[in-house]
């Protein structure tokens, strides 16, 4: 089974009625399962996306293996992509092992550094049939255990837009418009009247980063002004590793692991499954 790259998999939801698709970071691979189950009742594709660091840990060809596995098995197409990278060679290796997606993250650097080194990606990515997420302004929070500093958050400035677009040929593009990545308390600042001057500015598919935390309301707000990828992670990570928690403190070392890792899986196959239904 082939992985599809998200213009495909995007194509694919579309003919399902779903407006938007969801990116979910995957922390481990004893969650795969439960992702692929919950785009199974739901009858999704699915796009999985992993940072650099969990496909460090994991091995970039076991990720690519399992996900076309249970892509086969359960016969739901699937895309996987690599989530902030800044490292154009781990990027390459990501291709190279079969990823079908990569995000190039150069929005910590000016904008003619960031559009050189974004198109020196999808020269790279476009021949082998891999799709390039690009970003403009900062996002808050933690990227890959990383805290993003308070002076260098900013949103998206939309007169950077066009240049971008125009200069990379970027197949979707992360903004900046008031979510945060990472669990937090405060509740997300979403600026619809800039993500709406942007949609207006350009017809290359927009992402939402910072998932977690958002409220169905304002996801169905975005989606509907024009998101078409929205990256859910630390909503799992929690899920999991708090029924892990329990189920530890409760049982024997001796019971079988899989006893302490189900109702984990299960709640990560909801979490999955809600988030999706928002997008239809
Ligand atoms: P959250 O962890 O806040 O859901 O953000 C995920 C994300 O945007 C990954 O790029």
């Amino acid at each position: 089974m082939k992985l599809y790259n998200f213009t495909e998999l995007r194509a694919i939801a579309k003919e399902r009625k779903f407006q938007a698709i969801g990116s979910f970071n995957l922390h481990c691979l004893e969650m795969l399962p439960a992702f692929f189950k919950a785009a199974k009742e739901t009858n999704s594709p699915l796009m999985i996306q992993i940072s650099t660091g969990t496909a460090q840990f994991l091995g970039y060809e076991l990720i690519v293996d399992s996900i076309k596995s249970l892509s086969k098995t359960l016969d739901v197409p699937a895309c996987l992509h690599l989530d902030h990278c800044s490292n154009i060679d781990d990027i390459k290796k990501a291709i190279d092992t079969g990823f079908s997606s990569v995000m190039y993250d150069g929005s910590h650097l000016p904008l003619e550094e960031n559009i050189a080194n974004t198109k020196i990606v999808i020269e790279y990515a476009h021949p082998r049939n891999v799709t390039v997420e690009g970003e403009l302004g900062a996002i808050g929070g933690s990227e890959d255990g990383k805290a993003v500093a308070e002076s260098d958050i900013a949103f998206t400035t939309p007169e950077e837009v066009q240049a971008f677009v125009d200069g990379t040929n970027v197949d979707m593009l992360a903004i900046s418009i008031g979510t945060v990545h990472g669990s937090y308390t405060a509740k997300t600042n979403i600026q619809h009247e800039l993500l709406n001057r942007i949609t207006q500015l350009t017809k290359t598919p927009l992402v939402l980063h910072g998932g977690t935390g958002v409220s169905d309301e304002d996801m169905r707000l975005v989606v509907a002004s024009g998101i078409e990828k929205v990256n859910v992670g630390t909503e799992m990570n929690v899920q999991w590793v708090g029924n892990v928690q329990k189920t530890c403190a409760e049982g024997k070392v001796d019971d079988s692991v899989r006893k302490f890792l189900i109702p984990a899986n299960n709640a990560v196959q909801e979490v999955l499954k809600q988030k999706i239904q928002l997008f239809q």
